[in-house]
């Protein structure tokens, strides 16, 4: 079933197209990554998928289970009762507590009764490594920290869809491996659908079932990390990025035959 259905989405601001005739579907239960190079458009489809600002021609519809489709540009309120968004520069309320900073969010948009708020709260600090700090304020984290509860405060309200601007950036690479984690299991086990940007190819070939890569507005690829390497006959999700995004074209790969997927991996963490 697909959850997201774009058509011809387009964002002007002014003179600047941020969003360019854009069309796209998203699947129930993928984890879905946005790349592209800063300004590509990443956060201005992510602001427009959950209804924060509204697009200059186009549309998109979101069904969850049994409930709509959902029009972006009029069903907000509707869209938003299972969607939750983790924005890329999001803050924490630094007064509170990290427990308080995601019980809070829980109560305000999570339709769901106080105790049953509590007790995710208390789950999602565990399993976001924030045991023993969860009651201390926030002003006293670091940024990566702060990083943390902003995304367990994106999962409170037990949302079917989620979207994560950069959730990884500024968190420890322990931090970043438990963030990760959760993601899948929030994909593979619970079967939410995941839409995420990040600039890390690793995290990527980790995570992402499928990638759509951005440039300029545009929607320049789209497929499985697999696909776009056998695509563009590159060995390497990285080149397919840089070919796409220098406007030079896709080289041919120095690497005649494509190796296996864990090699990829391997050369890429060597970076
Ligand atoms: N509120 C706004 N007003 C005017 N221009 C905007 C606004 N928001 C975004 N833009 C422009 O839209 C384009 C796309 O921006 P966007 O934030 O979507 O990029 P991005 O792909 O998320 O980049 P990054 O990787 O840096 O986060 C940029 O040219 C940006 O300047
Ligand atoms: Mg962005």
């Amino acid at each position: 079933m697909n959850i997201i259905e774009i058509e011809n989405l387009t964002k002007r601001f002014k003179n600047n197209v941020a969003l360019d005739n854009v069309s796209l579907t998203i699947r129930k239960g993928e984890v879905f990554g946005l790349l592209g190079p800063n300004g590509a458009g990443k956060t201005t489809l992510i602001r427009l998928l959950i209804g924060l600002i509204k697009p200059t021609s186009g549309t998109a519809r979101i069904q969850y289970d049994g409930l709509g489709p959902f029009d972006i540009k009029k069903d907000m309120m509707k869209i938003r009762q299972k969607a939750s968004l983790l924005p890329q520069e999001a803050e924490v309320y630094e007064n509170l507590t990290a427990k308080e900073n995601i019980m809070y969010y829980g109560q305000i948009y999570g339709n769901m009764p106080n105790g049953e708020v509590h007790q995710r709260t208390e789950d999602l600090i565990d399993m976001i490594g924030l045991r023993g700090r969860e009651n201390d304020v926030t002003k006293e984290f670091s940024g990566g920290m702060k990083r943390k509860v902003l995304v367990a405060r994106a999962l409170v309200m037990d949302p079917d869809l989620i979207f994560l601007d950069e959730p990884t950036t500024g968190i420890d690479i322990l931090g970043a491996r438990t963030v990760r984690n959760l993601i899948k299991r929030l994909a593979k086990e619970l079967h939410k659908t995941v839409i995420l940007t990040t600039h890390d190819l690793t995290e990527v070939e980790e995570l992402c079932d499928r990638v759509g890569i951005l440039v300029k507005g545009k929607l320049a690829a789209i497929g499985t990390p697999d696909e776009l390497e056998e695509q563009f006959t590159q060995a390497h999700l990285e080149d397919v990025f840089i070919g796409l995004t220098t406007g030079e074209g896709v080289l041919e790969g120095d690497l005649p035959t494509k190796p296996k997927r864990g090699v990829i991996s391997r050369l890429l963490r060597r970076r």
